[in-house]
């Protein structure tokens, strides 16, 4: 059922049964007032017929009767009437004929009235007294005719009325299909993604705000069609961009993880030598005190040695004498001086004299090179107090590599050959003595790690920077190297590998405190195939 269908037959029930309750309404209080009317009508005047007719019934005065008749009957409606005596004597009547011989039965209210005239009677009362009656007749085709009109006009004007509506609702439906058909084909546009076409409906109503609310719609849908139009371009190009960018930041990340590492790397060292200083300090701390206090009396006790030496030296002497004496006395005296010769020679026999003669230089020499070596001990140990700043000057490094290489000449040539490769040097601020002390112990220590016939190589150079200028000094041998176990106690003092009475364990310790010192670094590396390598590295300060 069309839209149209259903509105044109809505709107006409709806007219119809409206219609139909007020034309019923209507002509029902239509006829309701006409027949009241027509009931105070016909009492009306029965009333005032009976008292017109009064004295002329009581005079009997029948002309006047019949006057009266006449008179009355030109009221338009009344069909007929008559008057009566009260022995119910006919004393005149007038009227159409049809009326007056039919026998006559009184209508009391318009309901009972059955023929089309409305038949009522009045009685002629003077002083309560009964002298007659009246009759009449009133037509009622006039009120039947009126409500039958009445009826024809309602009933036209309602079939007209409905015919207009009818005929509006047709032209209104049709309007409005048309429309919503306009606005439903645009609803499939849009739903098959055409959002090229605007709704052309002009109209200032409903259907108008609609058809405008459709095209802000689509042009709404428009630009968010644009824009992801435009966000799924993006999307594709950057996806095609993606992984190149992904690459390229994973190339990125990389190098931040190798400069990481390597920050890693540089810190971890840079906290191992902070650490290692921190260990220098305090044992420079104890290391100054002990060497104070054992200075004083090694000094004493090698001095005493040294003289205790001397004086050994003078009693062997004087011994040597009195023996030679002895011997002289011995050929030339008696038995007295003979017996305490004996005495005196088997005392010497029996505390082995001559052993002590001979081992008590021994014990004195061995004693004053132990002193040496706890002096040289003392020394090494008061390296760590670093109280000086003096001793500081201007120096090529590469001089004092040469100085220690000519120093160490002697006994290198027994154990390796040596190879230098030294690049030219920009001077540095540096306490030579002690750089010194530190290349002698590197050199001496790779001259030990080779015991057959080797091969020392000492290079130094000049790197420069954006933010470093160092010197670098590397010491290589191609001795044993050193155990993986070994490498990180390698700097702490008192390490050492070599034979009790060899090696202190202060020489790398003490060199890293020196190179601490100077702001520099030392590390050591094996270096497979061949042995330890030893990397000092020198800041060149301006
Ligand atoms: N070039 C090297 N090759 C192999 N091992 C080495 C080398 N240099 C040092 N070492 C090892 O490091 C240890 C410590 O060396 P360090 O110089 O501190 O003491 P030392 O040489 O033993 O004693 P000192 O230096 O007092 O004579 C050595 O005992 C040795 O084991
Ligand atoms: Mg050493």
């Amino acid at each position: 059922m069309t839209l149209r269908f259903k509105t044109i037959l809505g709107v006409g029930l709806i007219e119809a049964v409206l219609l139909l309750v007020l034309i019923t309404t209507v002509l029902s209080y239509m006829r309701q007032s006409n027949q009241d009317n027509l009931e105070d009508y016909v009492a009306t005047t029965t009333s005032l017929f009976a008292s017109t007719t009064k004295d002329a019934v009581l005079s009997f005065d029948l002309a006047s009767l019949s006057h009266f008749v006449e008179e009355i009957l030109t009221n338009q409606g009344l069909l007929y009437t008559r008057v009566f005596d009260n022995d119910n004597n006919l004393l005149a009547s007038g009227g159409d004929p049809r009326y007056l011989n039919k026998s006559f039965q009184p209508d009391v209210r318009y309901q009972d009235v059955d023929d089309s005239v409305y038949d009522a009677s009045k009685r002629i009362i003077v002083d309560d007294i009964t002298y007659g009656r009246i009759e009449m007749g009133f037509s009622t085709e006039g009120i039947e005719e009126a409500i039958s009109e009445a009826q024809w006009l309602a009933a036209s004007i309602a079939i007209i009325e409905m015919l207009l509506v009818a005929l509006f609702s047709f032209i209104l439906g049709v309007y409005l299909t048309k429309q919503l058909k306009v606005l439903r084909d645009s609803a499939r546009r849009i739903a098959n993604g055409d959002l090229t076409q605007n709704i052309h409906i002009k109209t200032h109503d409903e259907i108008g705000e609609v058809a405008d609310s459709f095209n802000k719609m689509m042009a709404s849908l428009n630009k968010a069609n644009l824009e992801t139009e435009n966000h799924r371009k993006e999307l594709m190009e950057l996806n095609t961009t993606l992984e190149t960018r992904v690459e390229k930041r994973t190339h990125k990340i990389f190098e931040q993880k190798e400069k990481l590492e390597t920050a890693y790397g540089k810190l971890q060292q840079a906290q191992e030598q902070l650490i290692q200083s921190e260990k220098m300090a305090s044992i420079g701390q104890l290391a100054a005190g002990v060497a104070h206090e054992i200075n004083n009396p090694v000094a004493f006790i090698k001095s005493n040695l040294s003289s205790l030496a001397i004086y050994i030296n003078t009693y062997k002497k004087l011994i040597d004498k009195q023996q030679k004496i002895l011997n002289t006395i011995n050929l030339a005296t008696g038995n007295d001086i003979q017996s305490q010769l004996k005495e005196l020679s088997l005392y010497r026999d029996s505390n082995d004299v001559d052993f002590i003669d001979e081992d008590i230089d021994g014990l004195v020499e061995e004693s004053i090179k132990g002193t040496d070596r706890v002096i040289d001990i003392v020394k090494g140990l008061s390296v760590y107090s670093r109280s000086s700043g003096e001793g500081v000057e201007e120096c090529d490094v590469n001089i004092l590599i040469e100085s220690v290489l000519k120093m160490l000449a002697n006994q290198l040539k027994y154990h390796c050959e040596v190879i230098t490769q030294l690049m030219p040097l920009p001077f540095i601020r540096c306490h030579s003595g002690k750089i010194t002390q530190v290349l002698t112990n590197l050199v001496v220590n790779a001259m030990h790690a080779m015991n057959e016939k080797g091969v020392l190589t000492i290079s130094s150079a000049h790197q420069k920077t954006a933010d470093s200028s160092v010197i670098i000094i590397q010491v290589l041998d191609t001795g044993k190297g050193i155990p993986e176990k070994n490498i990180v106690k390698l700097f702490d003092p008192f390490f050492t590998t070599k034979p009790v009475g060899e090696g202190t364990g202060l020489g790398l310790s003490i060199s890293q405190g020196i190179i601490c010192d100077h702001g520099g670094s030392i590390s050591v590396e094996n270096v497979v195939g061949k042995g330890a390598l030893f990397t000092v590295v020198l800041p060149v300060n301006d």
